[in-house]
Parts: structure tokens; C-alpha cells; sequence
């Protein structure tokens, strides 16, 4: 039953103006709608009107005010259907709804007694019946009815405009909401909630007040969400001229939530981990994720709301160029290149691996199942990346005056992302038109490149080859047009030199085009031997291959001009010799360190860092996961030993520089979450990582004095990670037991917790995941919880493929349950059983054993899909 984008066809009715009105209850709530309807001018007369519903019970329903008899209408499994209706009608319907029984937490639910809602993509289904897709807009008007005692407060989208006292202790509040919007922006809060107040006076004059609801005891955590929401309204109206559009902006923050949070019109609602911040209770990580979802959210007022999806195929309309959007915020607001080493580090392991696995989709699929399904790495992270790619090739003056006329234009419509890359065509005069395949074709392409120097002449020249492996459905694949920002540093100099290409003066930092299979690129006027600086600041979503020694890449660590490729070049230097090691261990061969590594290292460690965040990154080995990416069969136990013994070699050869690091990092001064104090703490926790990794005394004693020291929650979990995570049990036991005693009352805490311990290198990390699940502080239906006990394990690469199969048996376990209680979530948490290509045939067929076993149930049509893609 998959959906097409080539059957794309307008709706035959739309909406111009929804009325709602809900009498909240938990078992029962009312939901009484009238929509005004009319034919789509473009289609025929006649066409039954479909409207879609699912586990809606019909109570009435009318049309201009006369109710239907039962042979007017028709109730299916997805909706309901009326044969004759009018070219312009008013339709009235009531339904019964069940919020307390709503464990997908899609449509209308409970989440701490309080309401609430989710409806992208397709929840209001669940509220409504209702024409549920994103090209049909109408302005909305909501009233709100809940009881005065237990649900004082009533939110909607828009602007309150009446609100009173009913009968039996209840009470009303109307909304209204004047911008047309499709019906997954619709979003309703009611319960006891406590708000925090500011305002904002956009550059046009408007004052807008800004609220974020949340339970009372966590009034003391907004702060720095709300002054992120003013740094980004203000961001937006600076970087892209786009103003806020209403006169209240509303955030609420709930405790059960699929995502990180949904930008309804004027009423954002967030998963409380993705808005809530305290120094003592959140990592600068986590700071830095609220600052970037908050203006994420805040962004899609006009990149998603104004201009909206045509239909659920352009997802990466709003959702890719709204990445971009935030991306480029945080990097204006913090460390930019840290902010790019963390972006393409993740990007690399997990976007990288779903575009090789079973689920890899093009950035505009071209069919799906289940469209939930679809909100990922690659709809998101890699549609950030041709945004980037596209703001690169026409320039940011183009780019802005493309995004000018794509808000201008399309205000107020549901449009494609044709319509989008035209008016970038439009602004640039550029031909995008290859571009746009990017969107089409699914895998990573790579290049190989391969350079020489003719030092008769003076010219290097560069020879790109680019070929992008098949994917499921597709084949065959077209070159694309990859733009390579390059330089060439000069090995004498140690500087980049002038690049001149066809006659052309490219500067010392150029970009050159690749649009065939295979190009040569010739340079002239090269004075002396370069080693090549490719893909520059990861300048396109490509693997990229080139055969550098071991001296090219530690004198482009040290030389690079550019930052993200001197932290690259020194990435691809531990890789090789992690390889090394992988095979040795592999062989029963005694492990023996490059002393290449140990000297860079050596380096990095003694000069004065400029940024000590970036110099944090540059200390940190690439992860398991992405050596793993790396290599083409997965051992994990292998890549395990050869990172730790990396690590540890580094630690014993540098043990005294580490401390050094250490005590020159630590400060005292009040916790702020600003750019450089941050730095120097990665800095710091970086060097005790690595003394802990030898469990050095000293190094035990430091962790120790910083747990307990208890200054901020990013240096108490850092200690208390490397605490837990070593292998002496009288220093992780008690240190657990503190942390959990303290912190009990806390769950976003107790996420951390749960998380640590079942990261833990030790064998017993499975063990400990079956007893937390018990714990009372867990629970299946709230998504946090899942992700911090078992998407962590999942994550422990370890002890998840334990030789016996014993981590993908408890994986399958928990997606078998959440596939009756939350059908989203489960669907996610399987991700790692669908890898199996990648590992040995022992795990191989246990890892299928599980999906088959998964496939045995009755199934989600989101786990439908996700199995039968993995098991194809
Ligand atoms: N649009 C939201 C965001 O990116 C995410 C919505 C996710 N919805 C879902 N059903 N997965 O901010
Ligand atoms: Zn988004």
C-alpha cells in the first residue's frame, strides 16, 4: 500500500475556515468541528468528498445543517466518505476521543495528566475527520473547554479573543489563528501549567510576548530557552529578513514526546528535554541542543509555516532548509568550526550509514508507506547539506535574494522544492538543473582523486572520479554536480598557493566543479609540490578518497588553513593507524603504536590552542561507530580493543602533557554555557578521559574530586561516566548510587543515569539493562526513558552484539511491545537490527532471526515497512 509522489493530484475540496471546539475528558472528549468547505477550482464536479479519520468514533454529522442519514455517508478504516455534496458547503461532525488510552502519542494525548497534541504528519487524523494533508490551509478558530481546577490553562494557535466561566467548575478559552496553515501545525495544551514572560519588539515594530508553560517545578529552567528565542528571532530578521507575524509565541514543554519538538503555529511544543536547562542539571551539549531547537522551531514560522509542503515527498523543504538555517545560527552564536566538526562527525556516522543500509531513501523519496517513517538523518541532515551546497554555489547575496522571493512568492502556499531551487535559479542566474538530482538519487556518492606534480612545469594536476553505489530500487545512478572547495598547500611553504585553472585566478581557497564521471583538473603557475586540501569544510556530502601518506596527513593537520580539514587530516591519520591495529588484533599479532599518531599528538598538546574546543576535537579519536563506517566488515571487538589500545598508548606516552591539560582547563568561575568556557571544558574532560583510560591514580583522584566537587552537570557527568566506565566497580558502585539518590526526583536526570551505565565498556552492561527496565523511575511509554536505557545500549557496540545474541534478543523484545503501545518509536529503536549486512554471518543470522521474529507479529504499518526493507 505505498504512496507515490508521481500520483500527486490537488485536493478536490479544501478548506478555507475550521471551527473546533473540544470538550476535554479523559476517556471521552469531545471533538466538534465545522469545516468550510469548497471545490478545488481545478477539479471536477461530482467527486465524493473523502476526508480521513482513524479511531475516531462518529457521535453527528451534518451538511449546511442537515444531519446525514446512514446511507449518506460512509465510515472505512482510514476515514469517511460522502458520495454527493455541494460545491461550497459547511460540514459539521462530532466525535469521541480517548486521550488517556493514546500511547503513540500522535494526535491528541495525556502526558503527565496534562493535554496535548502531535500532528505532523498525519495525527490530526486522530483529533478530526479532516482532508489531513499539508496542501490544504485554513485559517482556524479553537475553543477549548476543560475543567477550571485541573486544567486552568487552555492554549491553541494564534491569539486568545474570548474566554469565560461554563457550568459544573468548567471553563472556556477561544483562539484564533488569522494565518491559513494545513492542519499538522494545529496544536492544543490545556493543564496546570506555570509560564515564564518576556517580550521581543520585532524590526518592524511589533511587540510580541514570549511564554514558556511548564510545570511549576520547572519554572528555574527556561532561561536560557527563552533568551535563545530572542537571539534567534532576532537572528532571522538580521540573517533573513523575516519577522515574527503574531502578537503572543508560546513554547510548552512535555514530558512524553516522540521528537525534540513541533513548531505548531505560535504554539511550539517541545519534548522538556529539548527546552529545559539548569547548570546543575544539563550538560553544555544539552545547552547547545536547546539553543538550536529552540530556533529551530522558531525558524519554521516562515521556512514550514508561511510556505509550507505541497505534500509529505517535500519534507525537506522545511525540514532541510530549516536545519541549514539553524546550523548556520548555532555556528553565528558559538565556536563555528567546532560547530562544523560536530555536525559532519555526526553526519558521517549516521547519515553515512543509513544511505548504505536498507532504508536509504533519495532526500524527496518517491514512495513510502508510512511517512513517520521518514523524519531522518537523510530528510533532514543531508537535505542541510545541499542547502549548504546550494548557498555555496550561487553565494550568500543570491542565496538571501533566492530566499526573498521563494518567502515572497509562495507566502501562504504549499509548494515543491522545483519551486524552491527556481527562485535560487532565478536569484543566480544559474543553470541548477543537474543540481537537483541531489534530491532524486539515494547513497553516498564518493570520489576517488587522485593528484600528481610535474615540477618541469609547474603544474598539478587533479583527476576526480565519482560513482555513487546502488541503493535499493535504484540501480543505476547519474553523476551529480559536486562542488569541491580545495587548496593546495604548498610543502616547502606550508602555505596554500594560488590557484589558477584554465587561465582563471581561483584565489588560494577555490571551489571547483565536478559534474562528469570522471574530470581532470589542471593547475598551472604551482610553484611547488602541494599536497591537496579537498572537500573543505565538508563543502558536499561525499565520501572522498585520496591516497595520502601518513606525512601528507600530519602536515595537513599542522598545516591546513582550513580548520575542518585539519581536524579531518588528523582523523584520517588515526584511522590508519587504527587499521593497523584492527588487523593485527585480528591476526593474534602483537599491537604496535604508530608513532606518527603519538607525535601529532604530542603537538596538538603543547602548543596554545586559539580555540580549546576545536583542539578538544582534534585530541578525540573517531568513534566506534564511524571506524566501524570505515571498515567493510564490522568487527566490533576488534575495532573496540584497537581504538582502547589507541587510547591508551596515547595516555601512557603523554600521561604528564594530559594532567598538564588538565589543571590548565579547570577553573572556577560561575558556570556559564559560552563559548569558550565550554571549550576549555571539553578540553579538560578530554584529558581526564584519556588518564582514565590507563586508570591512572592521579587521573582516578582528579575524577573523583570533580564528581564530587559537583560544580556543573557537564563535569559531573563526565566524571561520572569515566567513573562508571572503568573496570573498577568500587569506584563506579558508589558514585551510581550518589548520583541516582540526588537526582531521583529529576528524569531528564535520571535519562543521564540510566544512559551512563548501560554505556559501560563492561560485559555486565546487558544485565543492567534488564534490571533498569524494572526500575521505577522507567517506563516503556515515555520515549526519553526508551532512548536513554535501550537506544543507549543500542548504541554500546559491545555489549549489543554480544557474541550471543542476547542484545538484539532484548532489542526485539522491547520493539515487539512498543509496536502495540508506540508505533513510531518503535520503528526507530529497530534501526540497528537492520544493519546486519555489516557484521559476521554468526551476527548476521542472529540479527535476522530477530527481525523475522519481529516480522511474526502484527504489525505497525511503520514496522511493516521498516522490516520488509530490511529482510528484502
Ligand atoms: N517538524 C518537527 C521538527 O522538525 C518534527 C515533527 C516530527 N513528527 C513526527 N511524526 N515524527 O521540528
Ligand atoms: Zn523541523
Amino acid at each position: 500500500q505505498p504512496i507515490y509522489l508521481s500520483d500527486y493530484r490537488p485536493p478536490a475540496y479544501r478548506v478555507t475556515h475550521t471551527e473546533l471546539t473540544f470538550d476535554l475528558d479523559p476517556a471521552a472528549t469531545r471533538v466538534k468541528a465545522r469545516l468550510h468547505v469548497e471545490r478545488h477550482p481545478d477539479r471536477e464536479a461530482g467527486a465524493p468528498l473523502e476526508l480521513d479519520g482513524e479511531q475516531l468514533a462518529l457521535k453527528a454529522i451534518a451538511i449546511d445543517g442537515q444531519p446525514l442519514g446512514e446511507d449518506e455517508y460512509a465510515l472505512t478504516e482510514r476515514g469517511l466518505r460522502v458520495e454527493r455534496v455541494p460545491a461550497r458547503f459547511l460540514l459539521d461532525t462530532e466525535v469521541e476521543i480517548a486521550p488517556e488510552d493514546n500511547t503513540a502519542l500522535e494526535g491528541l494525548y495525556q502526558s503527565n495528566g496534562m493535554y496535548c497534541t502531535q500532528c505532523e504528519a498525519e495525527g490530526f487524523r486522530r483529533i478530526t475527520f479532516y482532508p489531513d494533508r499539508p496542501d490544504v490551509m485554513a485559517t482556524f478558530s479553537t475553543t477549548v473547554i476543560g475543567d477550571a481546577g485541573r486544567e486552568p490553562v487552555l492554549l491553541s494557535n494564534g491569539n486568545p479573543v474570548e474566554r469565560g466561566e461554563l457550568p459544573g467548575g468548567r471553563h472556556f478559552v477561544t483562539w484564533e489563528d488569522p494565518h491559513p496553515k494545513p492542519c499538522y501545525l494545529f496544536a492544543l495544551v490545556a493543564g496546570d501549567l506555570k509560564k515564564v514572560e518576556d517580550g521581543f519588539t520585532t524590526a518592524g515594530g511589533r511587540d510580541v510576548t514570549l511564554q514558556i508553560w511548564v510545570e511549576e517545578e520547572n519554572l528555574g529552567k527556561t532561561d536560557h530557552a527563552m533568551a535563545s528565542l530572542k537571539r534567534a528571532m532576532r537572528w532571522d530578521e538580521e540573517t533573513y529578513g523575516r519577522e515574527y507575524d503574531l502578537d503572543l509565541f508560546m513554547i510548552v514543554a512535555v514530558n512524553d514526546f516522540n521528537m525534540g519538538a513541533m513548531e505548531n503555529k505560535g504554539l511550539n511544543i517541545f519534548n522538556s528535554a529539548a527546552v529545559l536547562t539548569h547548570p546543575d542539571t544539563a550538560t553544555d551539549a544539552a545547552f547547545q541542543r536547546v539553543e538550536g531547537i529552540v530556533a529551530h522551531e522558531y525558524f519554521h514560522n516562515w521556512s514550514g509555516n508561511r510556505v509550507t509542503c505541497r505534500d509529505w515527498f517535500q519534507l525537506s523543504l522545511k525540514e532541510g532548509f530549516t536545519v541549514f538555517r539553524d546550523q548556520c545560527f548555532s555556528a553565528d552564536t558559538n565556536s563555528a568550526p567546532v560547530k562544523r566538526i560536530e555536525e559532519v562527525s555526526f553526519f558521517r556516522t549516521a547519515q553515512f550509514a543509513e544511505d548504505a543500509g536498507p532504508t536509504a531513501h533519495p532526500v524527496r523519496p518517491d514512495h513510502y508507506i508510512e511517512i513517520g517513517n521518514f523524519y531522518t538523518l537523510t530528510i533532514y541532515e543531508k537535505g542541510a547539506e545541499i542547502v549548504r551546497m546550494l548557498r555555496n554555489l550561487v553565494g550568500w547575496d543570491a542565496f538571501r535574494r533566492g530566499s526573498d522571493r521563494y518567502f515572497e512568492r509562495f507566502d501562504g502556499q504549499a509548494v515543491t522544492i522545483e519551486d524552491f531551487v527556481a527562485c535560487m535559479a532565478e536569484a543566480s542566474g544559474r543553470d541548477l538543473s543537474q543540481f537537483l538530482r541531489w534530491y532524486d538519487q539515494a547513497g553516498t556518492p564518493e570520489i576517488d582523486a587522485h593528484g600528481e606534480y610535474d615540477y618541469a612545469n609547474g603544474v598539478y594536476r587533479l583527476v576526480l572520479r565519482q560513482r555513487t553505489p546502488a541503493t535499493p530500487g535504484q540501480p543505476d545512478k547519474r553523476p551529480l554536480h559536486i562542488p569541491i572547495r580545495l587548496g593546495l598547500v604548498g610543502t616547502k611553504t606550508g602555505r596554500d598557493l594560488p590557484l589558477t585553472l584554465d587561465g582563471e585566478a581561483l584565489g588560494t581557497d577555490g571551489v571547483i566543479h565536478l559534474h562528469e564521471e570522471e574530470q581532470e583538473f589542471v593547475f598551472t603557475e604551482v610553484a611547488e609540490a602541494p599536497v591537496p586540501s579537498l572537500a573543505r569544510n565538508f563543502s558536499a556530502p561525499v565520501k572522498l578518497h585520496f591516497p595520502y601518506s601518513r606525512e601528507d596527513l600530519a602536515f595537513l593537520q599542522t598545516h591546513d588553513s582550513d580548520g575542518f580539514n585539519r581536524w579531518d587530516a588528523g582523523q584520517r591519520l588515526a584511522l590508519l593507524a587504527l587499521d593497523d591495529l584492527i588487523a593485527a588484533h585480528r591476526n593474534g599479532v602483537e599491537k604496535v603504536m604508530d608513532g606518527r599518531v603519538v607525535e601529532a599528538f604530542r603537538a596538538l598538546l603543547a602548543a596554545e590552542p586559539d580555540d580549546k574546543a576545536v583542539l578538544a576535537e582534534m585530541l578525540t579519536l573517531p568513534s566506534e561507530a564511524y571506524i566501524a563506517e570505515q571498515q567493510p566488515l564490522v568487527d566490533v571487538d576488534a575495532i573496540h580493543a584497537a581504538r582502547q589500545f589507541v587510547k591508551q598508548s596515547l595516555a601512557l606516552a603523554l600521561r604528564d602533557d594530559f594532567l598538564r591539560v588538565y589543571e590548565a582547563n579547570r577553573r572556577e568561575a560561575p558556570y556559564a554555557p559560552e563559548p569558550e568556557q565550554i571549550g576549555e571544558r571539553s578540553l579538560k574532560n578530554v584529558a581526564l578521559s584519556y588518564l582514565m583510560s590507563i586508570e591512572d591514580e592521579e587521573g582516578i583522584e582528579l575524577a573523583r574530586r570533580q564528581f564530587e566537587a559537583d560544580h556543573n552537570m557537564t563535569d559531573v557527568r563526565a566524571a561520572l561516566t569515566l567513573l562508571v566506565h572503568s573496570s573498577r566497580d568500587d569506584l563506579a558502585d558508589p558514585a551510581l548510587r550518589a548520583f541516582g539518590e540526588k537526582w531521583a526526583h529529576d528524569p531528564l536526570v535520571m535519562d543521564q543515569w540510566f544512559s551512563i551505565q548501560v554505556s559501560r565498556p563492561q560485559s555486565d552492561a546487558l544485565e543492567r539493562v534488564k534490571f533498569l527496565m524494572d526500575h521505577p523511575a522507567f517506563s516503556l511509554t515515555n520515549p526519553n526513558k526508551v532512548r536513554a536505557l535501550i537506544g543507549a545500549f543500542a548504541q554500546n557496540r559491545i555489549n549489543f552484539h554480544r557474541a550471543d545474541g542476547e542484545g538484539y534478543r532484548l532489542l526485539a523484545d522491547v520493539v515487539i511491545e512498543l509496536n502495540r503501545l508506540n508505533p513510531e518509536i518503535a520503528a526507530r529503536l529497530v534501526t540497528p537490527l537492520t544493519r546486519w549486512q555489516r557484521f559476521d554471518e554468526t551476527r548476521q543470522d542472529l540479527m535476522k532471526g530477530e527481525l523475522e521474529r519481529i516480522r511474526g507479529e502484527a504489525l505497525s504499518p511503520n514496522l511493516y515497512e521498516v522490516i520488509e526493507k530490511a529482510l528484502a
